[in-house]
Protein backbone atom coordinates (compact mmCIF):
# COMPACT_ATOMS: atom_id res chain seq x y z
CA UNK A 1 0.00 0.00 0.00
CA UNK A 2 1.65 2.96 -1.08
CA UNK A 3 1.37 6.67 1.17
CA UNK A 4 -0.48 9.13 0.22
CA UNK A 5 2.92 11.62 -0.82
CA UNK A 6 4.15 8.70 -2.83
CA UNK A 7 1.42 8.41 -4.63
CA UNK A 8 1.77 12.21 -5.44
CA UNK A 9 4.91 12.16 -6.16
CA UNK A 10 4.88 9.05 -8.55
CA UNK A 11 2.06 10.92 -11.10
CA UNK A 12 3.92 11.52 -14.09
CA UNK A 13 2.18 12.44 -17.12
CA UNK A 14 2.41 9.62 -19.73
CA UNK A 15 1.25 9.45 -23.10
CA UNK A 16 2.29 5.59 -24.13
CA UNK A 17 -0.17 2.61 -23.09
CA UNK A 18 0.20 -1.20 -23.52
CA UNK A 19 -2.01 -2.30 -25.37
CA UNK A 20 -2.10 -5.29 -24.35
CA UNK A 21 -2.91 -4.48 -20.56
CA UNK A 22 -6.98 -3.58 -20.33
CA UNK A 23 -8.52 -1.81 -17.35
CA UNK A 24 -9.97 -4.16 -15.02
CA UNK A 25 -13.67 -2.93 -14.59
CA UNK A 26 -12.80 -3.07 -10.36
CA UNK A 27 -9.72 -1.25 -10.56
CA UNK A 28 -12.20 1.68 -13.28
CA UNK A 29 -14.73 1.14 -10.35
CA UNK A 30 -12.49 1.90 -7.41
CA UNK A 31 -10.87 5.16 -9.03
CA UNK A 32 -14.34 6.59 -10.08
CA UNK A 33 -15.45 6.27 -6.99
CA UNK A 34 -11.92 7.88 -5.70
CA UNK A 35 -13.16 10.85 -7.99
CA UNK A 36 -16.88 11.17 -6.59
CA UNK A 37 -15.30 11.58 -3.22
CA UNK A 38 -13.62 14.63 -3.75
CA UNK A 39 -15.24 17.81 -2.20
CA UNK A 40 -17.85 20.01 -4.24
CA UNK A 41 -19.79 22.90 -3.67
CA UNK A 42 -22.91 22.38 -1.55
CA UNK A 43 -21.91 18.57 -1.97
CA UNK A 44 -24.06 18.94 -5.09
CA UNK A 45 -21.00 16.76 -7.17
CA UNK A 46 -22.29 19.15 -10.09
CA UNK A 47 -20.48 17.17 -12.60
CA UNK A 48 -21.06 13.83 -15.09
CA UNK A 49 -18.18 11.55 -16.05
CA UNK A 50 -18.09 9.71 -19.30
CA UNK A 51 -16.41 6.60 -19.72
CA UNK A 52 -14.30 5.38 -23.24
CA UNK A 53 -13.33 1.86 -23.11
CA UNK A 54 -14.71 0.86 -26.65
CA UNK A 55 -12.79 1.61 -30.14
CA UNK A 56 -16.36 3.12 -31.37
CA UNK A 57 -16.05 5.24 -28.76
CA UNK A 58 -13.03 6.24 -29.07
CA UNK A 59 -13.68 7.10 -32.86
CA UNK A 60 -16.36 9.72 -31.47
CA UNK A 61 -13.35 10.71 -28.79
CA UNK A 62 -10.99 11.40 -32.09
CA UNK A 63 -13.50 13.88 -33.63
CA UNK A 64 -12.80 16.46 -30.69
CA UNK A 65 -9.16 16.43 -29.53
CA UNK A 66 -6.97 19.17 -30.83
CA UNK A 67 -3.57 19.16 -31.35
CA UNK A 68 -1.26 17.71 -28.68
CA UNK A 69 -4.27 15.61 -27.42
CA UNK A 70 -4.56 13.08 -30.10
CA UNK A 71 -2.75 10.34 -28.15
CA UNK A 72 -6.03 9.87 -25.97
CA UNK A 73 -7.27 8.32 -28.70
CA UNK A 74 -4.55 5.54 -28.01
CA UNK A 75 -5.31 5.00 -24.10
CA UNK A 76 -7.60 2.08 -22.82
CA UNK A 77 -9.78 4.27 -20.71
CA UNK A 78 -10.60 7.82 -20.83
CA UNK A 79 -12.77 9.78 -18.63
CA UNK A 80 -14.46 13.34 -19.66
CA UNK A 81 -15.37 15.10 -16.58
CA UNK A 82 -17.95 17.55 -17.80
CA UNK A 83 -19.43 20.74 -15.62
CA UNK A 84 -22.71 20.43 -14.52
CA UNK A 85 -23.58 24.23 -14.68
CA UNK A 86 -27.47 23.70 -14.44
CA UNK A 87 -27.39 21.33 -10.96
CA UNK A 88 -25.32 24.16 -9.49
CA UNK A 89 -26.99 26.79 -10.53
CA UNK A 90 -29.38 25.44 -8.71
CA UNK A 91 -28.40 26.09 -5.45
CA UNK A 92 -26.15 28.87 -5.71
CA UNK A 93 -27.48 30.58 -9.10
CA UNK A 94 -24.50 32.27 -11.04
CA UNK A 95 -21.60 31.79 -9.38
CA UNK A 96 -22.35 28.30 -8.89
CA UNK A 97 -22.83 27.78 -12.91
CA UNK A 98 -19.67 29.98 -13.97
CA UNK A 99 -17.47 28.82 -10.92
CA UNK A 100 -18.37 26.02 -8.69
CA UNK A 101 -19.74 23.34 -11.52
CA UNK A 102 -16.18 23.69 -13.16
CA UNK A 103 -14.81 23.52 -10.40
CA UNK A 104 -16.54 20.23 -8.44
CA UNK A 105 -16.02 18.84 -11.95
CA UNK A 106 -11.25 19.38 -11.99
CA UNK A 107 -11.00 18.50 -8.60
CA UNK A 108 -12.75 14.92 -9.24
CA UNK A 109 -10.91 14.59 -12.51
CA UNK A 110 -7.76 15.27 -10.25
CA UNK A 111 -8.69 12.72 -7.55
CA UNK A 112 -8.84 10.27 -10.23
CA UNK A 113 -5.65 10.86 -11.71
CA UNK A 114 -4.17 10.24 -7.84
CA UNK A 115 -6.56 6.94 -7.78
CA UNK A 116 -4.97 5.83 -11.50
CA UNK A 117 -1.41 6.28 -9.90
CA UNK A 118 -2.33 4.46 -6.42
CA UNK A 119 -3.91 1.07 -8.84
CA UNK A 120 -0.40 0.99 -10.75
CA UNK A 121 -1.51 2.59 -13.42
CA UNK A 122 -1.20 6.48 -15.50
CA UNK A 123 -2.77 8.70 -17.18
CA UNK A 124 -2.62 12.57 -18.99
CA UNK A 125 -4.57 15.18 -18.47
CA UNK A 126 -6.05 16.31 -21.90
CA UNK A 127 -7.32 20.08 -22.41
CA UNK A 128 -7.06 19.89 -25.99
CA UNK A 129 -10.10 19.11 -27.62
CA UNK A 130 -12.62 21.38 -28.90
CA UNK A 131 -15.66 21.54 -26.52
CA UNK A 132 -18.16 21.85 -28.77
CA UNK A 133 -17.65 19.19 -30.97
CA UNK A 134 -16.82 16.30 -27.74
CA UNK A 135 -20.13 17.65 -26.60
CA UNK A 136 -22.03 16.79 -29.81
CA UNK A 137 -19.84 13.54 -30.28
CA UNK A 138 -19.90 12.22 -26.89
CA UNK A 139 -24.07 13.42 -27.44
CA UNK A 140 -23.52 15.63 -24.10
CA UNK A 141 -27.01 17.71 -23.15
CA UNK A 142 -26.47 21.79 -23.70
CA UNK A 143 -26.29 22.31 -19.43
CA UNK A 144 -22.80 19.96 -19.83
CA UNK A 145 -19.41 22.16 -20.53
CA UNK A 146 -16.57 19.46 -20.60
CA UNK A 147 -13.71 20.50 -18.75
CA UNK A 148 -11.00 17.70 -18.94
CA UNK A 149 -10.14 14.39 -20.60
CA UNK A 150 -8.30 11.85 -18.16
CA UNK A 151 -7.03 9.07 -20.21
CA UNK A 152 -4.94 6.44 -18.53
CA UNK A 153 -3.76 2.76 -19.34
CA UNK A 154 -0.72 0.83 -17.58
CA UNK A 155 2.32 2.77 -18.56
CA UNK A 156 4.35 2.51 -21.60
CA UNK A 157 7.03 4.45 -21.03
CA UNK A 158 8.83 6.46 -17.95
CA UNK A 159 8.34 10.06 -18.19
CA UNK A 160 10.93 12.47 -16.57
CA UNK A 161 9.79 13.77 -13.71
CA UNK A 162 9.31 17.97 -14.89
CA UNK A 163 10.57 20.01 -12.64
CA UNK A 164 8.49 22.35 -10.37
CA UNK A 165 8.74 26.12 -9.61
CA UNK A 166 10.43 27.05 -6.20
CA UNK A 167 7.78 27.11 -3.41
CA UNK A 168 8.88 30.68 -2.82
CA UNK A 169 8.06 31.72 -6.12
CA UNK A 170 4.95 30.33 -5.72
CA UNK A 171 4.08 31.07 -2.17
CA UNK A 172 3.10 34.40 -0.65
CA UNK A 173 3.10 34.91 3.26
CA UNK A 174 1.04 38.06 4.24
CA UNK A 175 3.01 38.91 6.82
CA UNK A 176 6.67 39.20 4.69
C1 LIG B 1 -5.54 21.88 -17.52
C2 LIG B 1 -4.51 20.94 -18.11
C3 LIG B 1 -4.51 20.72 -19.47
C4 LIG B 1 -3.58 19.83 -20.04
N1 LIG B 1 -3.67 19.55 -21.39
C5 LIG B 1 -2.80 18.67 -21.92
C6 LIG B 1 -2.91 18.30 -23.31
O1 LIG B 1 -3.83 18.71 -24.01
N2 LIG B 1 -1.99 17.45 -23.82
C7 LIG B 1 -0.99 16.93 -23.05
O2 LIG B 1 -0.19 16.17 -23.59
N3 LIG B 1 -0.86 17.24 -21.73
C8 LIG B 1 -1.75 18.09 -21.15
N4 LIG B 1 -1.66 18.39 -19.82
C9 LIG B 1 -0.62 17.74 -18.99
C10 LIG B 1 0.51 18.74 -18.65
O3 LIG B 1 1.27 18.98 -19.80
C11 LIG B 1 1.36 18.15 -17.51
O4 LIG B 1 0.56 17.94 -16.37
C12 LIG B 1 2.51 19.08 -17.15
O5 LIG B 1 3.43 19.18 -18.22
C13 LIG B 1 3.28 18.61 -15.92
O6 LIG B 1 3.79 17.32 -16.12
P1 LIG B 1 3.37 16.13 -15.13
O7 LIG B 1 1.88 15.93 -15.27
O8 LIG B 1 4.14 14.94 -15.60
O9 LIG B 1 3.72 16.53 -13.73
C14 LIG B 1 -2.59 19.23 -19.22
C15 LIG B 1 -2.62 19.45 -17.85
C16 LIG B 1 -3.58 20.27 -17.29
C17 LIG B 1 -3.63 20.44 -15.78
Amino acid sequence: MWDFFKTVRHRHSVRCYQQNMPVEAGQLHAILETAVAAPSAGDLQAYNITVITTDSDRLKLRQALLEGGEFATEAPVSLIFSADGKRSAKKFGERGERLYAGQDATIAAAYAQLAIVAAGMASTWVGAFDEERLRSALDLPEHLKPVAIICFGYPNELPEPSPRRPLNEVVSYLDD
